[in-house]
């Protein structure tokens, strides 16, 4: 943490940081409408009088340091619109397409204060331990588990990912499995390719008019309800909470009254204890006869030696699987017993359509991604947002506008103990706490505070102080 700074701002050059950071032109002649920056900002903005105090009402862009000083390193190629992201904060920002060797890795970490990484790099305990500038660091992926994510919050390290970015790259996908197995395709395309013409409309159906059951209406499947209707289809969907439907779609309240009722079957849900071979020899009897099942959920959720058992006896007319209980690590000729010891039945039957986990596999999802995941880290690094936080708790405050120019915004990382939140209310007792909020998951608590009529001195003295509990993990202060 380099050491606080004055914050009193001569009102010229305020103007002209909301125009920085804001994305804005300074160029007297030329008013510019600003789009939403990464902060969510929206301001209809010129350099007029009138409009330079509209932008003095805007939110203020806190700094924990000067920007050029924060150190950043991407590896795994993290999508352009990340990098973008972070380098137009003027952040110092390294770039690397591959991941590092756990000792080059070691080596970098220890100099930076964000890290972005992808699902390659591990960063476990003993490259945490390391890494003594770290504040955050960014998974531009859906996964967290390369991440030691208990060390990074018992040290104050923020861990971010993006779990929801690749939604409609799945809906779509489910979208062109049900055509898919309605008509066929699968099998007539291999054939194709094994000089076998097969002219067939025996069993191939259109979907307009059709049911579709969807088993868990979140941000997958409510997607999926909203593609479907404009297909001609029926939506009934099951959940187990109560939700808004999209559209004309209807929950119904049993899973087995969705399958009774659905022609298309597609589970949506999380991996979870009950979720775990939600499908099983039951529930295939529960499904309509010659009906579909598709799963782009997790690969615990179906039972699929019961599917192939519901397969061979004709009871489902076709499956679409992209996922399976064993995946492997990286891509290469695995799909077979030693993987799943039913993977060789699976591959014999007909009209299954098998795919590598690619639901979510999409150019559109990886840079949604890198926006996601940049936002978060910048929201993280100049406001101390944790919203979207994995592994700490979710904790955010309205942010400050630049019409309070000798505010700062007290963050305070710290054991969850008893007694905590006395003495550091105690140390910011003097001052005028505009507002506050506290919350705790497991053994940590994160505590932001916004104060008033501070200036350099009471900064560096609070710093101090509360750097001096022994509750503490991390101080920052932001101004
Ligand atoms: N194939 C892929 O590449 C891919 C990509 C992204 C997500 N996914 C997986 O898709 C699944 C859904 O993702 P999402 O983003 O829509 O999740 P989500 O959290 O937005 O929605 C899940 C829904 O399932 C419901 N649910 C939970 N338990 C249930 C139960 N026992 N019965 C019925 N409903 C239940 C929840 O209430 C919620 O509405 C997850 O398992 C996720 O891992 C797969």
């Amino acid at each position: 943490m380099s050491s606080a700074r004055d914050i009193k701002v001569p009102q010229e050059e305020l103007a002209h940081r909301v125009s920085r950071s804001l994305g804005l032109s300074t160029s007297p002649a030329a008013p510019i409408t600003s789009t939403a920056s990464s902060f969510g900002f929206s301001a209809a903005v010129g350099s007029t009088p009138a409009s330079v105090a509209a932008a003095a009402r805007a939110a203020k862009h806190l700094k924990p340091f000067a920007t050029e000083d924060i150190k950043i390193l991407l590896l795994e190629n993290v999508n352009q619109t990340g990098r973008d992201i972070l380098a137009a904060q003027g952040y110092q920002v390294e770039f690397l397409k591959t991941s590092l060797p756990e000792d080059q890795l070691i080596e970098k970490i220890r100099d930076v204060h964000v890290i972005g990484i992808r699902s390659k790099t591990k960063l476990t305990a003993r490259v945490l331990k390391e890494a003594k500038n770290l504040i955050v660091i960014g998974c531009f992926c859906i996964g967290t588990n390369q991440v030691d994510l208990k060390f990074a919050a018992d040290n104050g390290i923020a861990v971010f990912n993006s779990p929801f970015s690749n939604s409609r790259s799945v809906a779509e996908l489910v979208i062109a499995e049900i055509v898919v197995l309605a008509r066929q395709l699968g099998d007539r395309s291999n054939e194709m390719h094994n000089g076998t013409w097969n002219k067939v409309s025996n069993k191939c159906w259109e979907v307009r008019g059709k049911t579709l059951g969807i088993i868990g209406y979140g941000h997958i499947g409510s997607q999926l309800s909203v593609l479907a209707e404009a297909m001609g289809m029926n939506v009934i969907y099951y959940d187990v909470v109560n939700l808004m439907a999209m559209g004309t779609a209807r929950q119904v309240p049993t899973l087995e009254d969705l399958l009774r009722e659905a022609d298309f079957v597609t589970l949506h849900v999380p991996e979870l204890p009950e979720t775990q071979n939600m499908m099983g020899p039951k529930q295939f009897d529960q499904m309509k006869e010659g009906s579909y099942l598709i799963n782009a959920s997790r690969g615990s959720v179906v039972d699929i030696p019961a599917l192939i058992e519901a397969s061979r006896a004709g009871k489902i007319a076709g499956a679409a699987l992209d996922v399976y209980p064993n995946e492997p690590s990286g891509n290469g000729d695995y799909f077979h017993n030693d993987l799943n010891t039913w993977a060789n039945d699976l591959r014999t039957l007909k009209n299954i359509i098998l795919t590598p986990h690619i639901g979510g596999s999409t150019e559109e999802a990886q840079s949604a991604i890198g926006i996601e995941v940049g936002q978060a880290l910048v929201k993280y690094v100049n406001e101390g947002s944790t919203l979207g936080a994995v592994n700490l708790p979710e904790v955010n405050l309205r942010s400050l506008t630049i019409d309070e120019p000798d505010h700062a915004r007290v963050i305070y990382i710290h054991q969850n103990v008893p007694g905590v939140l006395r003495k550091v209310n105690e140390i910011l007792g003097d001052h005028n706490v505009d507002k506050q909020m506290t919350d705790s998951r497991d053994d940590v608590a994160y505590l932001m505070a916004d104060i008033s009529n501070v200036d350099t001195q009471t900064i560096k003295d609070l710093y101090a102080k509360l750097e001096s509990l022994s509750s503490r993990i991390m101080t920052r202060i932001l101004y």
